[in-house]
């Protein structure tokens, strides 16, 4: 059972299955293409290949298959230029397609070497954590870190189709699906106050009924934020919306060293503290910041630092943000629950004082 969902995009369009059990429609998709005499391979990492064995096997057979280590370290120009490598060595070429299951860092990567080898082979993302099947899986941002920065090297390339089945969702650690469910509150904070709801009256567990459900709507909604603003270039709103918490959870994720927060977790921070900036602002009151701070709460992420970070550091890092713009800092804030807005020349006193609620100091 699964819905399909198009991304329109002209001829980058491309279709987003979401349901349980996916792994027969892929392999189908993957014979298909290798009787037509397509190249196939497969790049994933080693934590998904120990405990999904069995579901890539089915998923992608005996199609030549690069398992690199796991974590944010493998977005980096070292593993970059192994998986060139390995689609050199394979002998992949312009009709190929390379296949990326795992999390945000295969998905960011494998799609980074696609559009890289051979100055761009078509690629399929397979998304097999909460935060990939909701954020980074769909829309064609692929890159890779440098030690300056996180994503400071990619390119837009969309994938040719996006297989997401929650049902790979049962061996995902529950630290990594409560990471993952700041990007859903993100999504119904940004544009469904319905969906928002939804996640106020009970929380998300790997065992909701309407889990597929709630993955598709956030990939609805990303889909016609992309739709609209494909490279975030719209002076005002569009896919910059997406951002929502981020330019506070960066800085957070840079200030306490990568890794001691997953992204989600520095995102639901962010998001408390975005809410806090929009009620500095007199966009919501306090009443809509507690119900912020009680939803990411229920999913068992944090509403606050869990240690002191300082202030300078985090402005600092806010500052070098990829987001700010000439002009000043610039941030996504709350309209109201369901509604956000970009708004730039934001008073950095008042960022500073949203900041210092969530713990900094
Ligand atoms: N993850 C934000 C975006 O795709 O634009």
């Amino acid at each position: 059972m699964h819905t399909t969902l198009r991304v329109n995009l002209g001829e980058r369009s491309y279709d987003l299955f979401c349901g349980l059990g996916l792994g027969s429609a892929l392999r189908a998709r993957i014979d298909e293409l290798r009787a037509a005499g397509r190249k196939v391979a497969v790049l994933t990492d080693a934590n998904l290949a120990q405990a999904q064995a069995p579901a890539l096997e089915a998923m992608c057979g005996d199609a030549p298959r690069l398992v690199l280590p796991p974590g944010e370290g493998t977005k980096c120009l070292t593993e970059l230029g192994r998986v060139w490598d390995f689609l050199a060595a394979g002998r992949l070429d312009r009709s190929s397609v390379l296949v990326a299951v795992g999390g945000g860092v295969i998905g960011d990567l494998a799609g980074f070497a696609a559009a890289s080898y051979l100055r761009g082979i078509p690629f399929i993302q397979v998304p097999t954590t909460l935060l990939a099947m909701v954020d980074s899986s769909g829309g064609g941002k692929t890159g890779i870190n440098l030690g300056a920065g996180k994503n400071l090297v990619g390119a837009f390339h969309q994938p040719q189709a996006v297989y997401i089945d929650v049902a790979l969702l049962g061996t995902l650690p529950s630290r990594e699906f409560a990471a993952g469910m700041a990007e859903v509150i993100k999504y119904g904070l940004l544009g469904d106050a319905e969906f928002f709801a939804r996640l106020e009256r009970e929380p998300v567990t790997p065992r909701s009924e309407d889990l597929a459900e709630l993955v598709r709507r956030c990939c609805a909604i990303k889909a016609r934020i992309v739709e609209a603003d494909e490279r975030e270039t719209a002076a005002e709103g569009g896919r910059a919306l997406l951002n929502l918490g981020h330019t506070f959870g960066h800085a957070i994720e840079q200030v306490s060293g990568y890794g001691t927060y997953l992204h989600g977790e520095a995102v639901a921070v962010g998001l408390c503290a975005a809410a806090r900036l929009s009620q500095k602002l007199g966009y919501i009151g306090g009443a809509e910041v507690a119900r912020v701070e009680r939803v990411v709460a229920a999913h068992a992420l944090p509403t606050r630092l869990r240690e002191p970070l300082g202030l300078p550091a985090l402005v600092a890092a806010m500052g070098r943000d990829k987001k700010v713009r000439a002009g000043g800092l610039r941030f996504v804030v709350l309209r109201a629950l369901g509604e956000a807005a970009t708004q730039g020349a934001i008073e950095p006193a008042l960022a500073e004082a949203a900041f210092r609620e969530v713990g900094a100091e």
